[in-house]
């Protein structure tokens, strides 16, 4: 099968879908590779790399004129016009994008977005939320420590004692507990806020607080325990004794990172700006929720911003900085979706509804949104 992989195009994307190991392993299998020029270029993969392990270099219509098409991000309207009705195309998509799939669909894409995959131990090696979370809860720290202007350790030395950093984790899914260690291999003291009650044990193991804010009501407590393993909108009950909560942490913290989310969903508002105004001077917030609206009242999405003397980090794509990592799991993530959809030596896309995975990737096919839900 002839493959292509695209240069990314969308602003800031730095990523790319097929590393120079992934390409060898497609190749082993079988298929043939058309990589467009400067793909992996910015995730420390050049042409060479790919030219070594038996790629064809092409330019952009080449490369997205194949059967089947692996990209990071949803393609632009020019690439659309570039791909021929009919191929597939595999990415991260954007599954609550309705627009974005009805583009997909009329250009007649068969299309797999791989955030949609289900979060089971069978699908966990094609997990694209994980493997770019943990990214972005790791790099979130460190840009964290990169703009604060203390210390994240305790240090005594001669010239006196530095207190260690306090750092809030707000939302701990695999961004919030990767934060955390992160977090704690620099040195901070750390608390955490979280609506699911399952993950109390997971903070506590990796040396942090948890910040509780009890059940009182059955309907909390049915909302807590989410759908899927992800979580629900909580009761306005329980959202303000957790403000309250936090605001206590954030009045005290130097830094806050947050994460939360709720799939499909504007991202829950867990810093308000009056909880900013209380923050000393000097401190910082990174927004991982900011391309979601942001889980802070003065996150400006895109940008960094200071307000009340508190810098807040409003990046909305973490894993574009840490590239190669980035597109090294990504592009494993995507090789494994492949062995459910490519046979060794196929000629074409198989696309078995019968299996879970690939039926909740499954975005479009014949002209159609098949998105369930
Ligand atoms: P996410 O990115 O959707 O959300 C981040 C965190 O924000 C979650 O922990 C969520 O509970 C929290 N949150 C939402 N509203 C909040 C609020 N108002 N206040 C505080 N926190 C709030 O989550 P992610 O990282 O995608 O993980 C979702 C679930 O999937 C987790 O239960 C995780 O353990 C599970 N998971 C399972 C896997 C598997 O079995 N294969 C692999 C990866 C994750």
């Amino acid at each position: 099968m002839l493959i292509g992989v695209p240069l990314e195009t969308a602003a800031g994307e730095t990523r790319v879908a097929v590393t120079p190991e992934t390409a060898k392993k497609l190749k082993s299998q079988g298929h043939q590779l058309f990589v467009q020029s400067g793909a992996g270029l910015k995730a420390a993969a050049p042409d060479a790399a790919y030219a070594a392990v038996g790629a064809e270099i092409v330019d952009a219509p080449a490369a997205l004129g194949c059967e089947l098409v692996l990209k990071a991000r949803p393609p632009s309207a020019e690439e659309l016009g570039l791909m021929k009705p009919g191929a597939t195309l595999v990415g991260m998509l954007n599954p609550f994008d309705r627009e974005g799939l009805e583009r997909l669909a009329a250009a007649g894409l068969t299309s797999f977005a791989l955030e949609a995959a289900p979060r089971t131990t069978r699908a966990q090696s094609m997990d694209v939320l994980s493997s770019q979370a943990n990214i972005a809860g790791y790099k979130a720290v460190i840009i964290a420590a990169d703009r604060y202007q203390k210390f994240f350790p305790m240090l005594m030395t001669a010239a006196g004692t530095v207190k260690a950093a306090r750092v809030v984790i707000l939302g701990v899914g695999v961004a919030g507990l990767q934060a955390i260690a992160t977090a704690k291999r620099l040195g901070a003291v750390i608390e955490a806020s979280d609506v699911r009650p399952s993950v109390k044990e997971q903070v506590e193991s990796l040396g942090a607080k948890f910040i509780d804010v009890p059940y009182e009501t059955a309907e909390e407590k049915e909302a807590a325990e989410g759908v899927g393993g992800y979580a629900r909108p909580m009761p306005e009950s329980w959202l303000s004794r957790q403000r309250a909560e936090v605001a206590k942490r954030v009045a005290q913290a130097d830094v806050v990172i947050s994460t939360a989310l709720i799939p499909g969903r504007p991202a829950p508002k867990l810093v308000s700006a009056e909880m900013v105004q209380s923050m000393k001077p000097g401190s910082v917030i990174v927004d991982l929720a900011a391309a979601n609206g942001g889980n802070c009242a003065l996150t400006v999405p895109g940008q960094t911003v200071l307000q009340h003397g508190v810098t807040i980090v409003g990046e909305t794509n973490l894993p574009a900085l840490v590239a190669a990592d980035a597109s090294a799991l990504y592009a494993r993530n995507v090789l494994d979706f492949l062995k459910l959809v490519l046979a060794k030596d196929a000629a074409a896309v198989n696309v078995p509804m019968d299996d879970d995975i690939v039926a909740a990737c499954l975005m479009t096919q014949g002209g159609q949104i098949t998105r369930k839900g």
